[in-house]
């Protein structure tokens, strides 16, 4: 098939070009699918699209009249994409279920880790010869409250690491799996609980318009005072100009965030030399109890092989009309 992937960059070319072995006609662009570049995919039957690619209904529209027949996410998340209207054009979405829940789960731990015990500010300080310990206090993880906001593959990696420390955990989810709850010591609450109880809350849940903004002002304003938030999930999961106003008032601990809701056009590009126009996520790069990485949780070579073999794999099966129930997005 002819396929054209959107947002490429060297990494995931990469991993792509040694899933493809020559099976598909891959032309990759760096530029995101946006309503101004989905001309792009003029003569293509399939388009590849990461997760700050935009298929909203103009864009699909576009799309169809280009040709396309197949959108071949390489990505678990399908918030990006309007299902319903592609549905309604017939273009087929396919996704990576799954690719590798230990790389994300094990990056919040790492995210939330480098917060705590300051060790970003402990390399730049050696690196300035300055080996002084005062301004790195952290705690022990040990006897803490973490709160987990979905348990599905990457919530529950998750927790499991978590219960590795010797953290009391608790949990929330549409979906409780009480089973494995009881196996690994987790404990299902109601949310409100989780936020009040919890001195870490980690979000693990899709962006959907039920869990859109579930950390807003009034969540925050349950929460410790000394609380730590990590949100590896999606950006608008949080509502950031509350979380910006809790930072200020010091009312919580600090925030380690991967994703943005507002990341789509400066997370994965370099704009070291131009700076950025966003003045929110300028003022959350301020704070010191804020770390910012830019949607990287997935990055692993374990993760990338999945993710390409995976997506090869379902261009393939489209192609050869195979049954693709297990990757195709549903409404
Ligand atoms: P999953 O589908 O296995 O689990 C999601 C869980 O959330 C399910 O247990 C579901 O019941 C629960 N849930 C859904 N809606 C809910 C609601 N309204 N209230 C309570 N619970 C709800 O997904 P997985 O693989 O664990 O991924 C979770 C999210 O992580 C993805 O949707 C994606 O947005 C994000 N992600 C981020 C990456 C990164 O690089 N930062 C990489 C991969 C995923």
């Amino acid at each position: 098939m002819k396929v054209v992937v959107f947002d490429t960059h060297k990494f995931d070319r990469m991993a792509l070009e040694a899933a493809n072995q020559g099976q598909h006609e891959l032309r990759f662009l760096e530029v995101r699918l946006t309503e101004e570049t989905a001309l792009l995919a003029s003569g293509y039957e399939a388009v590849c699209l990461f997760a700050n690619d935009r298929a909203d209904e103009k864009t699909l529209r576009s799309l169809k009249s280009a040709g396309v027949k197949l959108i071949a996410l390489r990505s678990a998340g399908f918030n990006h994409v309007d299902i319903k209207c592609a549905k309604s054009l017939q273009l087929t979405v396919v996704r990576v279920p799954a690719y590798s829940p230990y790389a994300v789960a094990e990056y919040t731990v790492a995210l939330l880790q480098t917060l705590n015990r300051k060790i970003h500010k402990a390399h730049n300080r050696v690196h300035d010869m300055n080996f002084s310990l005062d301004g790195l206090v952290g705690f022990d993880l040990h006897g803490k409250t973490v709160g987990v906001v979905g348990t599905g593959k990457i919530g529950k990696v998750f927790c499991q690491i978590m219960r590795g420390y010797d953290c009391r955990v608790l949990a929330c989810d549409g979906q409780p799996d009480i089973d494995w709850g009881f196996k690994h010591n987790v404990q299902y609450v109601e949310r409100e609980f989780l936020f009040k109880e919890s001195d870490i809350v980690s979000l693990h849940v899709p962006l959907t318009p039920e869990t859109n903004h579930i950390i807003d002002a009034s969540a925050l304003g349950l929460m410790k005072k000394d609380v730590i938030i990590v949100n590896t999930g999606r950006g608008a999961l949080i509502e950031t100009q509350a979380l910006i106003s809790s930072l200020k008032e010091q009312c919580i601990g600090g925030a380690c965030l991967d994703v943005y809701e507002e990341e789509a056009g400066i997370f994965f590009s370099d704009l070291s030399e131009n700076g950025i126009n966003d003045d929110i996520l300028a003022r959350l790069l301020t704070f010191p109890n804020v770390l910012v990485t830019s949607h990287q949780a997935f990055l692993t070579r374990e993760a990338l092989k999945n993710i390409a073999e995976t997506t090869i794999s379902n261009i393939s099966k489209f192609e050869k009309n195979l049954d693709i129930s297990d990757v195709e997005v549903k409404i």
